[in-house]
């Protein structure tokens, strides 16, 4: 080839080289075998030539061409592999990266012990009722037996919505559970009253009601929000006798232990008389020796049994209130309250 198209063919191949992008080798491509390119010009030039010119020329100038058009094919070539190898380096999966574990969730140990209250109260006979947590002075004091200005109401110092009764007096975060064993009454109320009229056997009120309560009280063993689970159970003659071998029973099953003591420590409750606190007492583990306290109690005192609507003579029987948390802490060995409510998924997981 002549060295005139030598250097045209090289600085094709050059201006192909830097071409960066598809768009930059086409622009490239046009300066030399595009309409006003450099050999198509030189083609034109033929025109003017001998016979015996324009062939020898003529194959030259497209020698020249040729070896353009291989060159730009190559450089297209590798401009579309270096585009593959950077959109698969971009979107390249690591393989060996640990993948993304779910894992399956458990019940709160609250909400285990809840079960478990309400599976061995079940057992007994005894109905399971939820009630407001935001409750009307009359239920949480009143109706217990616990006026206003009664010095027994500082023992349950609550919070206040900014909503008042039709008593003129906000309503409160219930601070125990025990006003679910007034409206657990009134809930039944119409079946109690027919069974008068029709001169049957009074139905007894058997009943359980866990839930949260609240209470101006924040340590290690206290929050201000909490569990209670409330327990109720009036008929014609049920006494302390009943509540002891209930509790006792109660106590046992959950424990799993036979090897439990319990003491009925004289006590007050307004709603109550006489009253007791309840204590339990394990006979080996950790805790063996020490009285811990689980429930207050006692017998329904007769005005809470005319608040409820019902005759004090015809009902009578017992109540007591625990403390689930309390429980669970006792049964699984936590020694800080906070920790039921903090939602560290460490210490939650140990109970899946
Ligand atoms: N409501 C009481 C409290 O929160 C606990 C209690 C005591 C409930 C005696 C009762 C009871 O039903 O009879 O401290």
């Amino acid at each position: 080839m002549k060295p005139e198209f030598d250097s045209i063919v090289a600085s094709a191949r050059a201006a192909f080289g830097q071409a960066g992008t598809p768009a930059e080798l086409e622009n490239a491509k046009a300066q030399f075998i595009g309409k006003s390119g450099r050999i198509t010009e030189l083609m034109k030039g033929l025109a003017a030539l001998s016979v015996e010119e324009k062939k020898s020329r003529g194959a030259a100038i497209n020698q020249a061409k040729q070896a353009i058009e291989a060159a730009l094919t190559e450089r297209r070539q590798a401009l579309a592999d270096a585009e593959l190898e950077a959109q698969l380096k971009a979107e390249a999966l690591d393989v060996s990266l640990p993948g993304r574990i779910r894992e399956p969730g458990g019940l709160h140990p609250v909400s285990l012990t809840l079960e478990r209250i309400e599976q061995i109260f079940a057992s007994m006979g005894f109905d399971v009722a939820d009630g407001p947590e935001i409750e009307s002075d009359w239920h949480s004091f009143t109706s217990l037996n616990n006026p206003p200005n009664h010095p027994a109401r500082s023992m349950q110092d609550t919070f206040y919505v900014d909503i008042d009764g039709d008593d003129g007096i906000p309503y409160n975060l219930r601070p125990h559970t025990s006003p679910m064993q007034v409206r657990y009454a009134h809930a039944h109320i119409k079946r109690y009253a027919q069974a008068v009229k029709r001169g049957e056997p009074m139905p007894e009120i058997r009943v359980i009601a866990p839930g949260r309560t609240y209470r101006v009280d924040s340590d290690a063993t206290h929050s201000p929000m909490f569990h209670q689970c409330e327990g109720l159970w009036l008929g014609e003659n049920v006494s302390f006798k009943d509540l002891k071998v209930v509790f006792t029973d109660f106590c046992r099953t959950f424990f799993e232990s036979d090897d439990l003591a319990l003491r009925f420590r004289p006590s007050f409750f307004p709603f109550t008389e006489p009253s007791a606190e309840i204590d339990i007492q394990f006979q080996s583990g950790p805790l063996a020796g020490r009285w811990l306290e689980v429930a207050g109690s006692g017998q329904v005192h007769p005005q809470v049994v005319r608040n409820m609507g019902l005759d004090p003579e015809k009902h009578i029987g017992f109540a007591f209130g625990m403390g689930p948390d309390r429980l669970t802490m006792l049964r699984y060995g936590v020694n800080d309250l906070r920790l039921f409510f903090d939602g560290d998924i460490r210490f939650l997981k140990q109970f899946r």
